[in-house]
């Protein structure tokens, strides 16, 4: 089988639509098909499969020996309502695709995978899509960074909105703290609610200059990274943040007094 299309791929996964939006599934398509021979890719939810069909797909159509660990305790979670139990409709998913060889499922908290991760076994593609509350996706990106290849591509899911009144949602929150404002990534794309990254060791001013250009475009909720475009949007929002932070330190501070 040969690279799918867009439209190929979103046809064939029919079902698992309603997850990912179209240019996401092609998205997690494309980076799982480039990638070299016996890859490992680490998914932080799961739910019921729509994201690992896709990349296996990817993998049976590039022919290549690569292996998606799928981490989740399927036990629904607080945006899809608790204690449901995914497990049935996830196995379902694999094995109506005919991906289900290329996937080594880890039924438990992305944490506790964390603990009892083979040591030593180093990941090659981050996808993050677990918990989405600050604490889950900033331990998230903390503990298996540890893990991702120099090299290694991290993504995450449900990125996507602006700078609201000093607030960022979890993800956001987490993406600032943990990736922007760290020098080990590089080479920032977004792709409708995905924000990914390449893990580094080095950062040239060049690249340091293009990771701040996506900082400040993901800031405003431009994601196209068309600085020259929304040049007149920066600098008001880099001016009202400075603000917003100020006003927030001031009611900090007469709370406390
Ligand atoms: C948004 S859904 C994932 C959707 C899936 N990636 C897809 O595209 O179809 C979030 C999933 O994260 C799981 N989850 C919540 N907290 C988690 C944690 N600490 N570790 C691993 N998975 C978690 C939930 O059980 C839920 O199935």
């Amino acid at each position: 089988m040969s690279k799918k299309t867009s439209d190929e791929l979103f046809r064939h996964a029919e079902d698992v639509k309603k997850y990912l939006h179209k240019d996401e599934m092609y998205f997690l398509y494309e980076t799982v098909f480039h990638m070299p021979d016996n890859s490992i890719i680490l998914e932080i939810g799961s739910f019921k499969g729509g994201s690992a069909v896709i990349m296996g797909m990817a993998i049976r159509d590039s022919k290549k020996i690569s292996q998606i660990f799928a981490v989740d305790p399927f036990l629904g979670s607080s945006e899809y309502g608790s204690d449901v139990d995914t497990s049935s409709e996830f196995d379902a998913a694999i094995n109506n695709h005919n991906v289900a060889q290329y996937i080594t499922i880890i039924s438990k908290a992305s944490e506790i995978a964390f603990d009892e991760w083979e040591f030593g076994r180093r990941i090659d593609f981050l996808w993050v899509d677990g918990g989405h509350e600050y604490e889950f996706v900033s331990k998230d990106i903390q503990l298996w960074n540890s893990y991702l290849n120099v090299g290694g591509k991290i993504a995450l899911h449900d990125s996507e909105g602006i700078f609201m009144f000093g607030l960022f949602t979890g993800v956001r929150r987490a993406i600032k703290e943990y990736m922007f404002e760290h020098k080990h990534f590089k080479d920032y794309g977004f792709v409708h609610s995905i924000t990914y990254a390449t893990k580094t060791h080095t950062m040239t001013v060049k690249e340091w200059a293009k990771t701040r250009k996506a900082y400040y475009c993901w800031w405003i909720g431009r994601n196209d990274l068309n600085t020259k475009k929304y040049a007149s949007i920066i600098l008001p929002a880099m001016i009202i943040k400075c603000y917003i932070y100020q006003f927030i330190r001031f009611v900090k501070y007469f709370i406390r007094s």
